[in-house]
């Protein structure tokens, strides 16, 4: 397997491609904004409250945050351009009082201690490379009583394929996924106690669909773009196939995790 620090800038790096933004559209998680609201609501966000977002991506779900619970939300991600164009979004939509991003890792989060009432991450736990380093620094910046709101991508009891175990599936936040105890005995080992958990594999299944629509819509009318992008529609399609038989398979699938700290 490649080194902690490929893999997060590989990771970043695709993350902010055009690529990405082609074939996957506004949302970079299943469920999109519904799990995110649901999310929301298990984490009990109030008005005024402080949230944190971490792997905060293309900002979708900052702005939601803000908008829709009138919180101030802190997104942090790897990936330097993703933030950039985040931050230069949220000037545009009006909300850089209450939405700011900042580049960082999960695994030393830039914000202060104790300083926020939820946090959360969504399919993006499943990526870092020291997951218990993580949940640790989620529980330093959450207050007593705060809550992280999880949602990601769970395996089975038996693995993965040896082709779901690549860097390009890690980087897709399948390779180094967990079964939701594995999840949970991370987050209590930090000493964040679970309250919660629930299964939404239906989710991945239709991102996947959604996807794949792009990509057939793309192929017929913005074929140069696709080879812009680098997209090789083959290889997408191929693995996609594979991801599909493993969620049927019961080896993948999708869930939401809330814990409170203490
Ligand atoms: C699948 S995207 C999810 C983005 C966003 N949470 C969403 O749901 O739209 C995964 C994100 O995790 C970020 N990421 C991966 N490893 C990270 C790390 N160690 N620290 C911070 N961000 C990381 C990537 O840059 C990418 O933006």
């Amino acid at each position: 397997m490649s080194l902690p620090e490929d893999v997060k800038s590989c990771c970043a790096a695709v993350y902010s491609s055009d690529a990405v933004a082609l074939l996957l559209g506004d949302s970079y998680h299943p469920g999109g904004a519904a799990l995110t609201r649901r999310l929301a609501g298990l984490v009990k966000l109030r008005p005024g409250h402080r949230v944190a977002d971490i792997a905060s991506g293309p900002g979708a779900t900052a702005w939601l945050l803000a908008t829709e619970y009138d919180v101030a939300v802190d997104g942090v991600d790897f990936a330097a351009p993703a933030v950039q164009r985040a931050e230069r979004m949220s000037k545009r939509l009006g909300l850089s009082d209450r939405v700011r991003f900042h580049v960082g890792d999960a695994e030393r989060i830039p914000l202060p201690d104790n300083g926020f009432d939820a946090v959360l991450t969504e399919c993006a736990f499943c990526t870092f490379t020291d997951k218990a380093t993580a949940a640790a620094e989620v529980a330093r910046i959450l207050r007593p009583g705060g809550r992280i709101g999880l949602a990601d991508v769970t395996v089975g009891d038996s693995g993965l394929p040896d082709e779901l175990s690549t860097l390009a599936a890690w980087v897709a936040c399948v390779a180094d996924a967990r079964s939701v105890g594995q999840y949970r005995a991370i987050l209590d080992g930090a000493g964040l106690a679970t309250i919660h958990a629930e299964s939404h594999d239906s989710a991945l299944v239709r991102m996947l669909d959604q996807v794949e629509a792009r990509v057939h819509l793309m192929r017929m009318t913005q074929k140069e773009r696709i080879v812009a992008a680098g997209i090789n529609v083959d290889d997408v399609l191929n693995f996609m196939d594979i991801v599909r038989r493993a969620i049927s398979d019961g080896l993948l699938g999708y869930a939401l995790i809330v814990a409170e700290k203490g």
